[in-house]
């Protein structure tokens, strides 16, 4: 029987709640936290692409990191306004990884997800350019992506 069968996952769903004791569990789930923490694995998803190619597991496909870097041009460029409400951090619930640092300093963080963004249109610009181009692009992605997380996503 698939995870995916309804009742089964409605049990283990309930089952996990009931094993955490004294947590914020039993908050409903916000589509809020679940859409960002699903635009993060899209990000995830491309980066899949281009990571192994730029370590040299991979053969290098202009076509294939074209298509995985326009795919993060576009993701970096959806706008997250709904996706960060006040009380949804660690502090708050139990099934999110984003720190109360955040909502601290929102500009901050906003300026983080800038230097995204401005990651992935230099990466899109020359993804298609060979492996030579695409290195130093693919670490300057990465880069913005682990300096947030340093400083806005808590550990596992
Ligand atoms: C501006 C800050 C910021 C940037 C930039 C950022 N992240 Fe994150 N990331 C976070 C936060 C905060 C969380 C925790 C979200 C939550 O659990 O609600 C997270 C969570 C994740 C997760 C876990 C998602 C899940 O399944 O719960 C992955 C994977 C991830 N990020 C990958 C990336 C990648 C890849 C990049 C770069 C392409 C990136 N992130 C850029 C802040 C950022």
């Amino acid at each position: 029987m698939s995870l995916r069968h309804p009742v089964l996952a409605a049990t283990l769903g309930l089952a996990a709640l009931c094993s955490i004791p004294g947590s914020p569990a039993l908050a409903e789930t916000d589509p809020a936290v679940e859409a960002r923490q699903s635009q993060f694995k899209l990000y995830a998803h491309n980066l899949a692409v281009l990571g192994p190619m730029v370590q040299g597991r991979i053969d290098y496909d202009a076509d294939a990191a074209q298509t995985a870097a326009d795919n993060l041009f576009h993701l970096t460029r959806h706008d997250q306004g709904r996706m960060w409400p006040e009380g949804s951090d660690t502090g708050s619930r139990d099934d999110t990884r984003a720190l109360p640092a955040i909502w601290e300093d929102l500009d901050d963080f906003a300026a983080r997800f800038g230097a995204l963004q401005a990651a992935a249109e230099n990466l899109q610009g020359v993804a298609g350019d060979g492996l030579d181009a695409l290195r130093p692009a693919v670490g300057q992605l990465g880069g913005a992506c682990a300096a947030c997380h340093d400083d806005f996503r808590a550990a596992q």
